[in-house]
């Protein structure tokens, strides 16, 4: 069982919206109405269900219409290719399934135009199959859930967000779970501003952990390149240096750094002079001198750029504050594992 999904479905019978597509589990009803809404949105779209529906109600009469009838009714819609290929596939299955819209899904999707997404609604939605259904919403908010940054129209990112979809899912009802997901999708997990303060699923979502909510799901060629400021203090007193180990869930975990202050904005030594954790870092020292040895450096890692300076501060004697942090000779600080911007200070930085 899927807790997660259990949670969105839970979300889902307070706020879904009520459409006809959703009342049935006739696969013809349901192929139609999915087919409309990969080209149009739902308020666009329920009319044109409405009225499709009204006029070819099951796979023999939109089988016996003419394509100029089935086209004009699909007008307005665009992709008629799709009109056509919804066509031929009802004359296909009079022909290669007696009338009878086939159960399994290997059979649905070798129906003219029935791709991976549709065949997989319509064997869930009608059938119950345990097939997850993987459009926009779906990815939005597994991407943001779980904080995938792959490009979501890349063949890793199908397989990815496919694979995630799957284990989510809430096997006692198939269609159930993909319909809150697309559901969640579509009210909840918006692209833009969602209300992430009403979400219930906002402990558990990396993006909103790491404040990537904007920045997911990522498209093909856009790489997610978040700034970060680190402001390295290369903290020196009677032949000792400061360093700490790096911990937690971030980049260059258990490397050695000096004692680190990342700020949200770029900011120059005045501005980290005012800054609380500097404060208290050098409260109660006395600083004997300060130096900035190095140009601010531009480190770029895969999903990443660090903009980064280093200061030297040569003190008097180390302040309470850092006691936090390991004394190292000055001249073993080079033993130590560091990452490739440290060592780039390391060798640069006197
Ligand atoms: N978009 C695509 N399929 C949908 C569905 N079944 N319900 C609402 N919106 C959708």
């Amino acid at each position: 069982m899927s807790e997660t999904g259990e949670v969105l479905i839970a979300w889902y019978e307070v706020n879904r919206r009520e459409l006809p597509w959703r009342e049935t589990r006739d696969p013809y009803l349901v192929w139609i109405s999915e087919v409309i809404l990969q080209q149009t949105r739902v308020a666009q779209g329920l009319e044109y269900y409405l009225r499709f529906t009204r006029r070819f109600p099951d796979v023999s009469s939109l089988a016996a219409a003419g394509e100029e009838e089935v086209l004009k009714y699909w007008q307005g819609l665009g992709y008629y290719s799709r009109a056509r290929h919804v066509h031929a596939a009802a004359r296909e299955i009079m022909e290669r399934f007696d009338g009878v819209f086939p159960s399994t899904y290997e059979e649905v999707l070798s129906l003219k135009g029935v791709g991976e997404y549709t065949a997989s609604a319509i064997c869930s939605f009608a059938h119950g199959l345990p097939r997850a259904t993987v459009d926009g919403n779906v990815t939005r908010v597994l991407s943001r859930l779980h904080g995938v940054d792959i490009p979501a129209d890349s063949g890793e990112g199908r397989r990815c967000f496919t694979a995630l979809a799957r284990e989510m899912m809430v096997t006692r009802d198939p269609g159930l779970y993909n319909q809150a997901m697309m559901e969640f999708g579509a009210l909840q997990c918006v692209p833009r501003s969602p209300a992430c303060g009403e979400c219930p699923l906002v402990e558990r979502c990396v993006a909103f952990a790491t404040r990537r909510v904007a920045l997911l799901p990522v498209k093909r060629g856009k790489t997610v390149v978040k700034p970060r400021y680190f402001h390295y203090l290369r903290v020196r007193s009677g032949g000792m240096t400061l360093l700490s180990r790096r911990t937690g869930k971030d980049i260059w975990q258990h490397l050695h750094e000096f004692p680190l202050i990342e700020t949200d904005e770029p900011a120059g030594f005045d501005e980290l002079c005012r800054d609380d954790r500097f404060r208290e870092l050098l409260d109660g020292v006395t600083l004997a001198s300060v130096a900035e040895r190095v140009a601010p450096r531009k480190h770029v890692l895969s999903h990443r750029v660090i903009h980064a300076r280093f200061y030297d501060l040569e003190v008097t004697a180390f302040s309470p504050a850092m006691q936090r942090y390991t004394r190292v000779p000055d001249n073993e600080v080079g033993e130590y594992a560091v990452s490739r911007l440290m060592q780039y200070y390391l060798e640069h930085g006197g």
